[in-house]
């Protein structure tokens, strides 16, 4: 088994420090390193070598026709993997990065085949996390990262959590606290001015829909084949069941009550919380309105309640409009798609 070492770096590192400079240095010797970003620790490696992206999905055990994102410092890192850039796109990429916004380009040769899963297509994306950006400027290449979980497990938004599922099978955990988005980039193509999202995340349609026609991938609403082929895998669910209640808050606060299971774990707000008995398992997120708290919470709720002597999970569910969006479809795969409509 490799030894892993995880090394504490502040949030205000560049990319002259020693860690960074020595994780770059790993990368460049085509090992693995897991990195903090604004949105999910990825799990790094030198984005145009062919074995270390094929490592990767080793590491994850995951499947080798799901392409990995391309992580790079800025605009000009881009030219090198991206074959061609439309107007939109430059617009996008002025607007939204650094930052969670993954694009999808026609790739250059210099891309290998192990990053896009065999087809001409790369994504592409900077990450806002002032480490992320420092370690991709140090390594002088884009870094191909996916989220640093074993596959089918939740994507990990602390570097404990990284620890958990990959200890033994990277070099080195680059460790700056809990990230701050919490749940993926969203990922996007364009095509003759208009904006489809495979993946929703923290940059919402709502948002995108100022520079174009938006549309969602049909497959996200359950029809067809995905085009991010990574949305069609049996995505992480918790030990036991959950359960989405849906519908208004205040409604679905009293269902919770009138329901109460004392074997129950929840994920809730504050206000719902104020409703069940002092002993319930909770995992408030904070108050209900506060979809960025949410999105904060979610895979951390779902790791932690899992491993209470709880045989369900009820999560109260949000309107899927802006954030809300990329929590609910999140949520909604831990669930096997199980929503009580509360009227
Ligand atoms: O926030 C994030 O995007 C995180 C951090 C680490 O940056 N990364 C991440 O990577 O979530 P991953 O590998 O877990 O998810 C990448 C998603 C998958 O759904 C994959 O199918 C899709 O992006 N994807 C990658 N390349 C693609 C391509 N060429 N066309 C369509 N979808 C693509
Ligand atoms: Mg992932």
């Amino acid at each position: 088994m490799m030894h892993t070492k995880r090394v504490v770096v502040s949030t205000q590192v560049t990319a002259e420090d020693a860690t960074v400079r020595y994780a770059a240095a790993l990368l460049r010797a085509g090992e693995l390193v897991a990195f903090p970003t604004e949105t999910v620790y990825g799990l790094g490696a030198d984005g145009l070598s062919e074995a270390a992206a094929r490592a990767v999905y080793t590491a994850k055990g995951r499947p080798s026709d799901n392409p990995l994102i391309l992580h790079v410092d800025g605009r000009e890192m881009l030219t090198g993997v991206a074959a061609q850039v439309s107007t939109l796109e430059e617009r996008l990429i002025h607007d939204f990065w650094p930052g969670p916004l993954t694009l999808v380009f026609p790739k250059t040769a210099a891309v290998p085949e192990s990053v896009t899963g065999g087809g001409d297509t790369v994504a592409v994306r900077s990450p806002r996390h002032p480490v992320a950006l420092a370690l991709i400027r140090a390594a002088g290449v884009p870094i191909a990262a996916p989220s640093a979980n074993r596959s089918g497990r939740p994507s990990p938004t602390t570097a404990e959590m990284v620890c958990h599922d990959l200890t033994g099978r990277i070099a080195l955990v680059l460790d700056a606290g809990p990230c701050t988005v919490g749940v993926e980039s969203t990922v996007a193509a364009c095509s003759d001015g208009r904006i489809t999202i495979y993946r929703p995340g923290a940059v919402t349609a709502e948002m995108l829909s100022a520079y174009g026609p938006v549309t969602l991938d049909p497959a996200l609403s359950g029809a067809g084949i995905p085009k991010a082929p990574g949305m069609k895998y049996r995505h992480y669910s918790p030990r036991v069941p959950v359960t989405i209640w849906q519908g208004d808050g205040a409604a679905v606060a009293r269902s919770l009550k009138a329901h109460y299971r004392g074997d129950c774990g929840y994920f809730v707000s504050r206000e719902t919380a104020a409703l069940l008995p002092p002993e319930a398992h909770t995992f408030i997120w904070g108050a209900r309105a506060d979809c960025q708290a949410m999105a904060h919470g979610l895979y951390a709720a779902l790791t932690v309640l899992e491993q209470l002597p709880i045989t369900e999970i009820y999560a109260e569910g949000v309107a899927a409009r802006e954030l809300g969006a990329a929590i609910m479809n999140r949520l909604a795969k831990a669930a096997g798609y199980h929503i009580k409509e509360v009227k």
